[in-house]
């Protein structure tokens, strides 16, 4: 089985079952300030789950790029991936557990799809809790496919529950489908959900049938809907009986040119492994990253700032192999290579990949420097502590403003005859993330946007945001990111040089131009095609005959949107921009709000 396949096999599969195939969409996503990245299928679908018509109908199937970034420091064991691709299939109010289930059985044990053997089958359903009751439904379909009672495991909400992100929303028990690895069982305790290897989670199908409400309670859903997911490479992985995710076409050729650059061979120490994992799990991603449609740069925020840890951890582990020359040009010509034919706007942004990885590279290594010369400096002091102890403090202090590892400030002090207080480095470093997860790198939970007025107001000066600037400042501006909330719109775009404050009150007062001319704000479903062919500002490459939505305010704005949007310019108020600032090379950020 090749990832070619299991793509081309599920979208036939549910195609033939009524599903339309729509296009993955970017891995940042659009108008949602919870998240960084897009990091399962549903994410771009969140409006659909809660009630709005999708253009393509109520059933659905895609495969969509991912991106994870909670565990970036455990990522180097076999299965953590930063990058990886969702196979999915949804029912929008349309079919619910029983088809669903039925499908998802026929699709994994069918010999003319994957052909599992049955034996290896195991699910897990929700046990139910003092709120939710036990999902019985599912545990019976699950029944009549087949499955024996004993190979039905009934878990906890923190194993089978999926979302809501904030405290109210859609939500429900998931049914999770697991595959055995064959690999003896850890102990008498060991089940679907343990991590020991033996059992291996294939796909999840979520069933939202809640929506939380205010005071806690859970309000059935008058149409509830499910959400499906399957990892693309975990189940290639699992269906050619291979242990780990790197032992496949996923990481092979990346593996093979960090072996030819290093010398090194895969396999030989464990230490030497999970560097070159590390290595390239993440120049992959930073690859997907800054060559998606909306491409990022590295920066000190944001998706930008996820993306520069990337790519030092993965330069800082080359170096750990030997490797003192720039090398990750020279991988990421692989990952183009090993992706162009998917996702072709991978070498639509292959020079500025290149570049980029480069500069970063030339960079980091000056920081390294930086940081050895500030060792130096403080070795006297630390020289005098008798238990030749350096803390914890400073280790950490070295990595946050040097972004020198701590392994490197390890390395140094043993050339010194001291070491290096791991567990107060450790307990800096944890009081650090905390206080970043409360910031911007939050996990996404199943988050579902804000549809407020305000919010849906600022959607709507977004667009005529978008298209003041390309007026003022030229055709080259181009969407790189935009997020909401109900007090403010952010918007990146292309654009090379700081705005004069000439060009921003110009941009200003076109938007509020066009707020006074209260143009009306109405939608088509088109094909992609025809869109483009009306001029609409597409921010995706997607199938050409995919039904899209278009939003026309006038004619001034005709831009492809998953909405929602106010009827009317003229409910948008007073448009003012706040701020104007670089986000990251080559793009601008302007925070702009409405009064
Ligand atoms: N949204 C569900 C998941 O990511 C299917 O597991």
């Amino acid at each position: 089985m090749k990832a070619k396949e299991l793509r081309e096999k599920y979208i036939k599969f549910f195609t033939e079952r009524g599903h339309a195939e729509i296009s993955g969409k970017s891995l940042i996503p659009e108008n949602d300030p919870t998240v960084l990245f897009t990091t399962a299928g549903m994410h771009p679908l969140v409006p659909y789950l809660l009630g709005q018509p999708h253009p393509a109908g109520k059933r659905l199937v895609d495969y969509q790029k991912c991106i994870r970034t909670q565990d970036i420091d455990s990522v180097g064991d076999p299965s953590h991936l930063t990058f990886f691709e969702m196979l999915g299939n949804w029912s929008l109010g349309d079919y619910f557990k029983k088809d669903s289930i039925a499908m998802s059985y026929e699709f994994l044990t069918s010999p003319e799809y994957l052909g599992a053997d049955p034996e290896k089958l195991s699910v897990t359903v929700f046990e139910g809790d003092d709120e939710v009751p036990a999902d019985e439904e599912s545990i019976g379909y699950w029944k009549e496919c087949g499955i024996p009672d004993e190979k039905i495991y009934r878990l906890p909400r923190e194993d089978n529950w999926w979302g809501p992100a904030g405290t109210t929303g859609p939500c429900g028990p998931d049914s999770e489908m697991f595959l055995d690895t064959g690999l003896d069982a850890c102990g008498p305790d060991c089940k679907p959900g343990c991590h020991c290897g033996k059992y291996f989670e294939v796909w999840n199908n979520v069933f939202m049938q809640y929506n939380k409400m205010e005071d806690g309670s859970y309000q059935k859903l008058e149409a509830p809907c499910v959400d499906t997911g399957m990892g693309l490479e975990r189940t290639v992985t699992m269906l050619l009986g291979k242990k780990s995710v790197y032992e496949t076409e996923f990481f092979l050729p990346i593996i093979a040119k960090v072996e030819e650059l290093t010398g090194k061979k895969y396999g030989e120490t464990e230490e030497t492994d999970m560097s070159i994992r590390i290595i390239s799990d993440h120049i992959k991603a930073s690859c997907m990253i800054m060559g998606d449609e909306k491409g990022v740069s590295p920066s000190n925020v944001g998706q930008g700032y996820v993306l520069r840890r990337l790519l030092r951890r993965a330069i800082r582990h080359g170096r750990k192999l030997g490797l003192e020359k720039n090398f990750l040009v020279d991988l990421s010509e692989v990952v183009l290579t090993m992706y162009q034919d998917v996702y072709a706007e991978l070498r639509a942004n292959e020079s500025r990949i290149k570049e980029e990885l480069e500069r970063e590279e030339n960079q980091f290594s000056t920081t390294l420097a930086k940081g050895e010369k500030e060792f130096e400096k403080l070795l006297p002091n630390l020289m005098k502590n008798p238990k030749k102890i350096v803390s914890g403090k400073v280790a950490f202090r070295l990595y946050d403003t040097y972004g020198f590892p701590v392994e490197l400030t390890e390395d140094l002090a043993a050339e010194q005859g001291m070491t290096v207080d791991r567990d107060g480095f450790e307990e800096a470093f944890k009081k650090h993330q905390e206080a970043s997860k409360k910031g911007a790198d939050k996990a996404f939970k199943g988050g579902l946007a804000d549809h407020s007025v305000m919010t849906t107001r600022y959607h709507t000066a977004t667009h005529l945001l978008h298209e003041a600037l390309r007026l003022v400042l030229g055709d080259h501006v181009a969407q790189k990111g935009s997020n909401l909330n109900a007090e403010r719109l952010r918007f990146d775009f292309s654009h090379p040089d700081p705005m004069t404050p000439e060009e921003i009150s110009r941009v200003e007062d076109l938007v509020n131009e066009k707020i006074k001319a209260a143009l009306p704000v109405t939608m088509k479903v088109m094909t992609l095609e025809e869109a483009k062919n009306n001029h609409a500002r597409a921010l995706f490459a997607g199938k050409y005959d995919e039904q899209v939505k278009v939003y026309f305010m006038g004619d001034f704005s005709i831009e492809v949107c998953g909405g929602p949007h106010v009827e009317n310019t003229s409910e948008l108020g007073s448009f003012k921009i706040q701020k104007e600032q670089s986000s990251s090379r080559g793009v601008r950020r302007i925070r702009a709000v409405l009064s």
